[in-house]
């Protein structure tokens, strides 16, 4: 069997002032880039889901933000006009810290730039390097997360974690790819992932073309799955991770940890490190993304639930700490996470694995 990846997905360009985006609505049956040059169309492209996953949104919003920059060339009052779009961006989606960690930072280098256009320029060099040091953290974070997962079972994986959902690579989809290729994972089950599918659109369709075999299931599958002894690790991705290590991802990822635990199976999160919330103690105060009802009742536009049901599409789920074996981050592995375990992620010279060897 074929076990060299080939990692050829970048859901992210810009380039000559704009910014293109592989829109994930239409995939995995078509390819469509789309082009946006200013910021409250990439506010609204996150919105809609032409993008997700909470890195990939961060990095969409740093370029918007270069956007907002150039729209604001001649203007007299150009910070206000950057201020404006910011705001834009940062109201897009609830739940993923990325986009408020990426926002904060190009208001930042906004706020010491003497001119509109200085501001472009930093901010592009800042945004490019969101992007190359999230594929460069995926790839360090893959290889450690790797590197606990013991040879001779398979993994099971939630929502699109991907190169897709990231700048490239992935997250958790990253860890499944590494150990993939170390040939330590037997095999690869994916969640359908209700209602947006993006286990069975889009984590199936990075798989398949990067010559993974993969099986998905329906969510209700999941029980009987973890029972059969076949699956070593549930590998998942974050939107936000609390200082204590709660974790907010896709809905449904709370069950999955709740059933890992009933079966003796192992519970993982991979994730950069800016996907911690060190300002938020716990899971509790984590904004919760409603979704519109028309996600759940019907399905690629056609109706499907009796009419005059409602709808109750949460878009994530807060996993409580205690359920997680791991946690992993490109700066290291923490282990049975508590608050003072996760706080020495914070040093940029923390050591590679910050809990108790296994
Ligand atoms: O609603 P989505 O598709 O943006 O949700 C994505 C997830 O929940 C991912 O698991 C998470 O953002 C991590 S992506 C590396």
């Amino acid at each position: 069997m074929n076990r060299e990846h080939s990692d050829t997905i970048r859901p992210i360009r810009f380039h000559q002032g704009e910014l293109q985006l592989l829109d994930q609505r239409r995939l995995p049956g078509e390819n469509l880039w789309q082009r946006y040059r200013d910021a409250p169309a990439v506010a609204a492209a996150i919105r809609d889901m032409v993008v997700r996953g909470a890195p990939a949104i961060g990095i969409t919003a740093g370029f918007g933000v270069v956007l907002a920059c150039q729209r604001a060339i001649g203007q007299d009052d150009w910070r206000a006009s950057i201020a404006a779009d910011i705001e834009t961006l940062r109201a897009a989606r609830p739940t993923a810290v990325n986009l408020f960690w990426a926002l904060d930072r190009m208001q930042a280098l906004v706020d010491a730039s003497p001119s509109a256009e200085a501001a472009v320029a930093a901010t592009q060099v800042e945004a490019e390097w969101m992007l190359e040091s999230d594929i460069a953290g995926n790839r360090r974070l893959g290889a450690l997360g790797a590197r606990l997962i013991e040879p001779g079972q398979g993994v099971l994986t939630h929502c699109n974690t991907g190169s897709l959902a990231t700048g490239g690579y992935g997250t958790a989809l990253g860890v499944i790819r590494a150990a993939w290729d170390a040939g330590r994972i037997e095999e690869v089950f994916a969640d359908e992932t209700r209602p947006w599918l993006q286990g069975s659109r889009l984590t199936a369709w990075e798989l398949v073309h990067d010559g993974i075999p993969v099986q998905v299931l329906c969510e209700g599958a999941a029980a009987s799955l973890l029972r059969s002894g076949r699956v070593g690790w549930v590998i998942v991705g974050a939107d936000r991770i609390a200082a204590n290590g709660d974790t907010a991802n896709k809905i449904g990822t709370y069950g999955l940890a709740l059933l890992a635990r009933a079966h003796g199976v192992r519970f993982m999160v991979a994730a950069p490190v800016a996907t911690i919330d060190f300002e938020m103690p716990d899971g509790t105060g984590i904004p919760i993304e409603q979704r519109g009802e028309d996600e759940v009742l019907a399905l690629a536009g056609q109706r499907v639930a009796a009419e005059g049901a409602r709808g109750y599409n949460p878009a994530f789920d807060v996993t409580p700490a205690e359920l997680i074996d791991a946690i992993v981050t490109e700066r290291g592995v923490v282990e049975a996470p508590t608050a003072e375990r996760l706080a020495a992620l914070r040093e940029p010279t923390a050591p590679e694995t910050l809990a108790s060897a296994h």
